[in-house]
């Protein structure tokens, strides 16, 4: 019989006994013309012919329940699973066919092999039907889906064809197949079992000379994985070639592999959703106050960036994309999925320049930056031409580099001050002197010192508009005068700038934050939440509480927290603060992540009452806090520790030669203890490897015992 004679027969015709007719032989006799001549181009029917009970995907009769694995031991129940899977085969049919109709120009090879495959669909097909009637389920009684007709009938190339059929739909088959070949063998029906175990073992066949095909096509210089990813076509996605359970024998026999394998395994379903990309930038304030990308970054910092730059897979909730130049090792990844976090995908940029070339095939929703920069702006647009998600935020692509630059600054927080002691009246904030201001040369900046020194007897900051935490500022004992350097150093901020800020060196008792996500139109769920975090006596950020605000806390401090002037403690205050702060984002045009930190301090002649300083800090960004509040998902109900990324400098100090050393000794004096469902009772958990660390080891721990003693020597106190 006509190759496209025969194919021809099995997608149009409505009747099954065309669909399932085997012809004594084949000859490929390629006109390739009727597809051609049917619609003036070659494209798919709408649907393939069907007899009226299996017409695909009619609205009302989509969702039926699919049968749950404890009614298994009823017949009716295992027969509407070989319906499932009967369907499945009539459709790999179809496709096979309308593969054959399209890929006219494909080597002979190939076509032959597609219809060889096909004379085992029908053979499957057939086994599937015979049984389900033994069962008292008729083929036709139970809705049809129609996933991979819909979102294959596109295809163009023999590579779709692999990628898509081959690599994807039969490669779910074989998880299927081996799961209910077990399932069958559970409530004892042997039938059942030696339907699968046929149809198991010839999928193993199908999907192998799939790969044979691949292997042929694909780009020798992409691994298995990545030229997978670039074959397909979304919706479809990687995680259609998963079904249940994990079978990772059948693949090795299929010819995929070890490392793809290892990747579909740790792959999260995301049900074709097009990914966002995150990636960690935490220069991104730096950047944007030089209007370059920074780099001439010294080593030290660029290597505890490159241990870090997998935070953001605790920040993305869904099967994303991380991109990254350090990719974290599976069985680091594998031991966060198995505590339950959404793992993203992880695509490593290959010399070491984040500039999406390895996305740049994909679809993809948008960019996830830590900061946006310009730079940031411009890979996004690269890698996502079309915003898609404008409504949920995040800046628009006409942003330019004045308005980040505009943002920025840290001088926008006087604005913010001021603000909040309008809106919040009566609030005890202290004197309006501790907010500082804005100057412009040297005879300003001496009148600050001499008011901040008489009213409030403290020293003076001078702060780098564009400087980071702890960097770019200069302490000023009063009467001193600047050495040469500080003399060169304020010339040189105000030249660059026009301005630097002033504000008197209060000491900071306690440090909150208010960690938001400043949507697009109303502020109602800007604030995620507030956290306690800490400061070392540079003001450098050293660690956050998770759990309850107040755990572990003195009592004397949870005093101040809570002690109400006017119906409003510091406590109730900071979110409300945070609200404000988000209003105000938003109406300077910023939408997306930020954290407003907040500190209460103490003023020399009030005793020990602390104050709040309206606003310590925002940040137009992800931060620390965001990451710890989602770790806090990871702690046991109830359950309290701290996120800590440990520099260098605590490892010396603790005598540990390197990171290895230092988190083997924390698991073996704090192993990890977790509750049934997975969470950190007590003991340590890492958020970045131990081995890889250079400069930097997140280090997560629950309970007092192990937060007591990896806070040891670090200056905070609880
Ligand atoms: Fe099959
Ligand atoms: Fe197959």
């Amino acid at each position: 019989m006509n190759l496209e004679e025969f194919a021809k027969q099995i997608l149009l015709s409505d009747r099954l006994e065309d669909k399932l007719f085997v012809p004594e032989s084949f000859e490929d006799e390629r006109k390739g013309l009727w597809l051609r001549a049917q619609v003036g181009s070659i494209c798919a029917p709408e649907q393939p012919g069907r007899p009226q009970e299996l017409v695909l995907g009619s609205k009302k009769k989509r969702g039926s329940a699919f049968p749950r694995e404890k009614d298994l031991h009823l017949d009716s129940e295992r027969g509407k699973v070989l319906h499932f899977f009967a369907n499945h085969e009539l459709m790999a049919l179809e496709l096979m066919a309308l593969a054959l109709l399209k890929l006219v120009d494909s080597e002979p090879g190939f076509r032959l092999d597609i219809a060889r495959t096909m004379l085992d669909e029908q053979r499957h097909l057939r086994l599937y039907m015979q049984r389900m009637h033994q069962l008292g389920v008729d083929f036709g009684s139970v809705p049809v889906g129609d996933y991979f007709w819909r979102n294959f009938r596109s295809l163009q190339t023999p590579m779709d064809y692999v990628c898509g059929l081959s690599l994807t739909l039969e490669q779910a088959n074989l998880d299927f197949a081996h799961h209910y070949l077990s399932l069958f063998q559970n409530v004892d029906d042997p039938q059942s079992r030696g339907v699968m175990e046929q149809v198991y073992e010839d999928e193993i066949q199908h999907v192998g000379q799939g790969v044979k095909w691949f292997n042929r096509w694909r780009n020798p210089k992409l691994s298995q994985w990545e030229a997978y990813n670039r074959g397909l076509h979304l919706p479809m996605t990687p995680s259609r070639g998963k079904g249940l359970g994990f079978n990772r024998e059948g693949r090795l026999r299929a010819g995929f592999e070890a490392d793809f394998i290892d990747e579909m395994e740790i792959l999260t379903d995301h049900r074709g959703r097009p990914r966002r990309v995150w990636l960690y930038n935490p220069m991104c304030e730096i950047e944007v106050g030089r209007g370059q990308e920074d780099r001439t970054l010294p080593k030290l910092r660029r290597e505890a960036v490159a241990d870090l730059a997998n935070l953001p897979m605790f920040l993305s909730n869904q099967a994303d994309i991380l991109y990254t130049n350090r990719p974290p090792a599976k069985s680091f990844l594998r031991a966060w999925k198995q505590r339950g976090l959404f793992l993203p995908e992880i695509v490593t940029a290959r010399d070491g320049k984040l500039d999406g070339k390895e996305l740049e095939s994909r679809i993809v929703g948008g960019l996830r930056p830590w900061g946006w920069t310009p730079a940031m702006l411009a890979l996004q647009k690269r890698i996502s031409p079309i915003q898609t998600e404008l409504e949920e935020g995040w800046p628009d692509l006409s942003w330019n580099y004045p308005q980040f630059r505009g943002l920025y600054g840290k001088h926008q927080i006087l604005k913010l001050r001021r603000l909040l002691r309008e809106r919040f009246k009566r609030f005890p904030f202290g004197p309006e002197l501790v907010d500082g201001g804005l100057v412009s040369s040297m005879r300003e900046i001496n009148l600050w010192r001499e008011r901040i020194s008489c009213e409030l007897q403290l020293n003076t900051v001078l702060k780098d508009p564009f400087g980071t935490a702890g960097m770019g500022q200069l302490r000023l004992e009063p009467d001193r005068a600047l050495s040469s350097s500080e003399q060169g150093w304020v010339c040189k901020v105000l030249a660059n700038h026009g301005q630097m800020m002033v504000e008197p060196w209060v000491k900071d008792v306690d440090d909150y934050s208010a960690l938001l996500m400043v949507p697009r139109g109303g502020s109602s769920k800007a604030v995620i939440s507030t956290t306690r975090f800490f400061t070392d006596l540079r003001g450098q950020y050293t660690g956050t509480l998770l759990g309850k605000m107040t755990a572990g806390m003195e009592p004397e401090r949870r005093r101040d927290l809570e002690y109400e002037t006017h119906g409003l403690s510091i406590r109730k205050l900071i979110p409300l603060a945070g609200k404000e702060a988000a209003r105000w984002l938003a109406e300077q045009g910023y939408f997306g992540p930020a954290g407003l930190d907040m500190y209460t301090y103490r003023l020399p002649g009030h005793g020990a009452k602390r104050f709040l300083k309206p606003a310590g800090e925002i940040n137009y960004r992800y931060t620390m806090g965001h990451v710890a509040h989602r770790l806090e998902q990871f702690l046991a109900k109830g359950a309290w520790g701290m996120w800590m990324p440990v520099g260098s400098r605590l490892l010396v100090q603790r005598g540990a030669t390197d990171f290895t050393a230092f988190g083997a000794d924390l698991e073996q004096r704090f192993p990890a203890h977790l509750s049934s469902e997975m969470g950190l009772v007590s003991g340590v958990l890492f958020t970045n490897e131990p081995e890889e660390a250079r400069q930097m080891l997140g280090v997560m721990a629950a309970g007092a015992e192990a937060v007591n003693d990896l806070i040891r020597g670090t200056g905070i106190s609880l």
